[in-house]
């Protein structure tokens, strides 16, 4: 079933689902707002992800951890507004769903109710349980996130590669059958060996999106500020540069600097 708003349609989550089925890969990537999220919507992404890391790409924080659940519906909002296609996932930020469910519920509720988005990502498996199952019974459509869950930066200690041991990656093949058993309708696995992503994916009915997780999942996930080179000091292996932006944008700010110093900018014709 498709959603139709005007004469537009909407990738659903029951397309993502038949995406996996037919072996098409997913492609989403992040956006924090209007402009960025019109460029890729129309360029064609399939999941638009306003990833908490806004905390550090657009308001500049270390961690994911500061981010509120006003500034999240901001940045959906904004984002919403630019989407003619793309199915739109926000996270819920630090704070706002951990350790009780009423809470979790409220927090998705104002997410969905306030931004207009199309569903909701949480960090975490049997922890989060009764979080996720009290969200998905108001019929929001819930993306579960495991492996490096950055949220958890300080548990971990460090940003490495996660689940190399045997019984981490045991916890989250459980944590990813308990996550589609109650109801996710996928699922993220952020920065683990490609093998355990491999059975992740296979062993699940869902799609499963890698970020540093290999080729063998359902589709990928980036930040755009990385894959655009705006950001220049994030270097992990798992990232492909598309472009060096960083340098281009500098490159037309110094030329605009240097044309306002010596008076070529404005010209006659750039003047009324
Ligand atoms: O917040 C984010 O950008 C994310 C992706 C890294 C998956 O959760």
């Amino acid at each position: 079933m498709s959603v139709h708003r005007k004469d537009i349609k909407l990738i659903t989550t029951h397309q993502l689902q038949a995406m996996k089925e037919r072996g098409e890969k997913i492609s989403m990537l992040t956006a924090y707002d209007f402009s960025m999220a019109s460029i890729l919507d129309g360029a064609g992404i399939d999941v638009l992800l306003v990833g908490d890391s806004a905390s550090n790409v657009m308001a500049g924080h270390t961690t994911t951890l500061p981010i509120t659940l006003d500034q999240m519906i901001y940045h959906a909002s904004s984002v919403i507004r630019a989407v003619k296609r793309a199915f739109v996932v926000v996270d819920l930020p630090f704070g706002s769903y951990q350790g009780n469910s009423s809470e979790a519920l409220r927090s998705a509720i104002r997410i969905m109710k306030e931004s207009g988005a199309h569903g909701i990502k949480l960090e975490g498996g049997s922890e989060i349980k009764d979080s996720v199952i009290r969200i998905l019974s108001a019929g929001v459509p819930v993306m579960g996130h495991l492996g490096l869950t950055p949220q958890s930066i300080y548990k971990f200690g460090t940003y490495t590669v996660r689940a190399k041991e045997e019984q981490e990656a045991k916890k989250l093949l459980e944590d990813a059958l308990l996550l589609e058993e109650i109801g996710c309708f996928a699922l993220v696995l952020e920065k683990i060996p490609s093998e355990l992503a491999r059975q992740v994916a296979e062993g699940l009915r869902i799609p499963v999106i890698g970020i540093g997780a290999g080729p063998a999942v359902d589709g990928q996930v980036l930040v755009t500020h990385d894959l655009l080179g705006i950001t220049k000091e994030f270097k992990p292996r798992f990232l492909r540069r598309y472009a060096d932006l960083n340098d281009t944008m500098t490159k037309a700010v110094s030329e605009y600097i240097t044309d306002v110093k010596s008076r070529d900018f404005p010209s006659l014709e750039e003047a009324y």
